[in-house]
């Protein structure tokens, strides 16, 4: 870490002076970058998601996750509580808890059998006086001493997050209003996890992030959305972000009518949409009102790496766990509510389909991911060009032709790298 850290900080990382309108390769390539990352947003002053409270119900359960790329474990003690710790020895460093889940009141280590309990202390240290009087720890160890890394965690409606740094504001604060109004919307009533799906894409985890933003290719790049009116251009939606432009939600409501389908006609060489193609089984797009409005797509992305979706009926939380520079695992925890009767159930896991690695709708992120991931490679100093909509990342009347909240994202990702517009000795000021 520290060798790599050097070798940002002996070339000094001048963004380009456009601020956030440009972004230069060399992010998504940088081993030296990648690793500051893990450092100033992973474990800075930042909220990582761990998992979802009912994916841990019971006393002893356990979920092994990331928080950038350093292996956490989220737990449940038995009094109820939510704990988070470092799945690293306090011994000698080994991964402790092996298990992706489960159950255990003693989370024992393999290689020489240390046990902590699910908050991290430490309480069994074999042979820890010797074996007939020899060897052993000396008199002053304590077992108090020895536990593992404990991070500090907090939760928004049954999502768990957890930060490396004590001085970081509350979850809340972190958040903000209006992005805990849609975390409360979707986690309305008792959810229940239907099941995980993961996918590894070739590619930076920020271009994964970036694409979440990304409303300019919603409609374009996947032509389902348009071909079967789930989202297009002009219907009514919005783009809603945090006061600080870290975050943002995107919401279209269910379209009334064949509203935009005109724009599909106005660009030389775009992709035409099939007006006469018919699904065999349309109740895979038919939109039940189950959170009780008429908003039927809602993609919230908040910084650095979660995202809270909806889908028509398809709900999920999608995890960005950062692979080294080049790989990304994007981890989609489907869910419903408990109250779901069977239909319901049956009908959100049909519409599971719309989403995942190889989702009608998503799974043609995964290839635009890995696209950029090859077209920049060894043009470290070019950048992207992001004025789609203007320069700065202002909340929006519609979701569509913009790149507002692609804005916001790196404005939180210089903010907190410390990545400054060349000839500025601070921060350019934000153009939201
Ligand atoms: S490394 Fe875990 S007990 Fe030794
Ligand atoms: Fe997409």
């Amino acid at each position: 870490m520290s060798q790599s850290k050097a070798t940002v900080e002996k070339e000094p990382f001048s963004w380009p002076r456009e601020s956030e309108t440009r972004v230069p390769y060399r992010v998504y390539l940088d081993p030296a970058v990648y690793d500051l990352e893990q450092e100033r947003i992973y474990r800075g002053k930042t909220w990582s998601y761990l998992g979802l409270a009912a994916e841990v119900p019971n006393p002893g359960d356990f979920k092994s996750t990331f928080i950038g790329d350093t292996p956490v474990v989220l737990t449940r003690d038995k009094d109820g509580s939510l704990h988070s710790f470092v799945n690293r020895c306090a011994h000698r460093g080994a991964i402790v808890c092996r298990e992706l889940t489960g159950n255990k009141a003693v989370h024992t280590c393999v290689y020489h059998q240390w046990a902590y309990e699910p908050s991290g202390k430490l309480v069994g240290v074999p042979f820890r006086r010797g074996l007939g009087g020899k060897g052993g720890y000396p008199a002053d160890f304590k077992m108090e001493d020895h536990g593992l890394t404990t991070l500090r965690v907090d939760a928004m409606k049954g999502m768990v997050f957890a930060t490396f740094d004590p001085a970081t504001e509350s979850l809340a604060e972190y958040l903000g209003p209006s992005m805990i109004e849609n975390i409360e919307r979707v986690m309305c009533r008792p959810i229940r996890v239907l099941g995980t799906t993961r996918q590894l894409m070739f590619g930076n985890w920020k271009l994964y992030s970036e694409n979440t933003r990304d409303s300019y290719h919603g409609g374009l790049l996947h032509l389902f959305y348009p071909t079967f009116n789930i989202y297009r251009p002009m219907q009514e939606s919005h783009t809603v972000m945090d006061a600080r432009r870290w975050h943002n939600h995107f919401t279209v409501l269910k379209p009334t009518g064949t509203e935009g389908i005109e724009d599909y006609k106005s660009a030389k060489g775009m992709r035409v949409i099939d007006e006469k193609a018919t699904l065999a089984d349309p109740s895979v797009i038919e939109f039940k009102k189950d959170i009780g409005d008429r908003i039927s797509l809602s993609i919230q992305s908040l910084f650095p790496s979660v995202v809270l979706q909806q889908i028509l009926n398809a709900l999920a939380v999608r995890h960005v766990v950062p692979r080294g520079p080049k790989e990304v695992e994007l981890i989609w925890t489907f869910f419903g509510y408990e109250d779901d009767s069977e239909e319901m159930l049956t009908h959100r896991l049909k519409h599971g389909n719309l989403v995942g690695a190889a989702g009608y709708i998503s799974m043609e992120d995964g290839e635009a991911v890995e696209l950029v991931q090859r077209g920049i490679i060894r043009d470290e100093d070019e950048s992207s060009f992001v004025e789609m909509g203007g320069l700065g990342a202002e909340d929006l009347d519609r979701v569509g032709s913009d790149e507002n909240s692609i804005r916001g994202f790196w404005k939180a990702y210089r903010e907190i790298m410390g990545f400054h517009p060349a000839n500025t000795a601070k921060p350019a000021a934000s153009a939201a």
